[in-house]
């Protein structure tokens, strides 16, 4: 398989979820319009979701495109198309980033019921919704295969390799997470 394979499949994923998202926010949308004093977002759907663009889509999956495919064609000499369209994805990756920060942080806002985080919610979720197909779409479509052509098959399986490494050490960073996470907050409750 080439290292673009796995990107590729990954691609597929985000945008089921994204599907489901979009389901999600239209049910929402709808319901402001009739009563917004009654508009909910179902917390278990929003927890997760998040956690997937936080965790899947943000650090997972730009993290490998970013990290191993993105520095491993700079030290190729590019085509100034290619050059000039991988700068446009880092600026998308960055602006993805902050978007998914501020969108858990409207989360955590929403769970804890603050003043007009449904709003908040609802904006966040509505960027992302419109980012992620466009950037994909670049991606997929007028990216990857042609930068397949400046690796050699040998460059290729170790670029390959290095992405299945980059998977192994998320699951164990991820959940290395949650626990600091909640000796924070208990270290946090304890000391007030
Ligand atoms: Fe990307
Ligand atoms: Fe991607």
């Amino acid at each position: 398989m080439q290292p673009i394979g796995p990107l590729m499949i990954e691609h597929r994923l985000i945008e089921r979820l994204l599907h489901l998202m979009e389901q999600e926010f239209a049910r929402i949308k709808a319901n402001i319009d009739v009563d917004p004093e009654f508009a909910f977002v179902d917390p278990i759907f929003i927890d997760t979701a998040v956690d997937f663009i936080h965790t899947y889509a943000d650090r997972c999956h730009h993290g490998k495109e970013e990290d191993l495919l993105f520095k491993a064609l700079a030290a190729k000499d590019l085509a100034p198309e290619h050059r000039h369209m991988m700068a446009e994805l880092i600026q998308d990756h960055a602006w993805a980033r902050e978007t998914t920060a501020n969108l858990v942080k409207a989360k955590e806002g929403y769970l804890l019921e603050a003043p007009g985080a449904l709003t908040d919610l609802m904006a966040r979720m509505e960027e992302l919704l419109a980012f992620y197909p466009k950037h994909i779409d670049k991606e997929d479509k007028h990216f990857f295969i042609p930068c397949m052509a400046y690796f050699s098959e040998a460059e290729q399986a170790d670029l390959l390799a290095r992405m299945q490494e980059f998977d192994r050490q998320l699951i164990h960073e991820k959940y290395r997470g949650v626990v600091e996470g909640i000796e924070h907050h208990r270290g946090c409750r304890t000391c007030h």
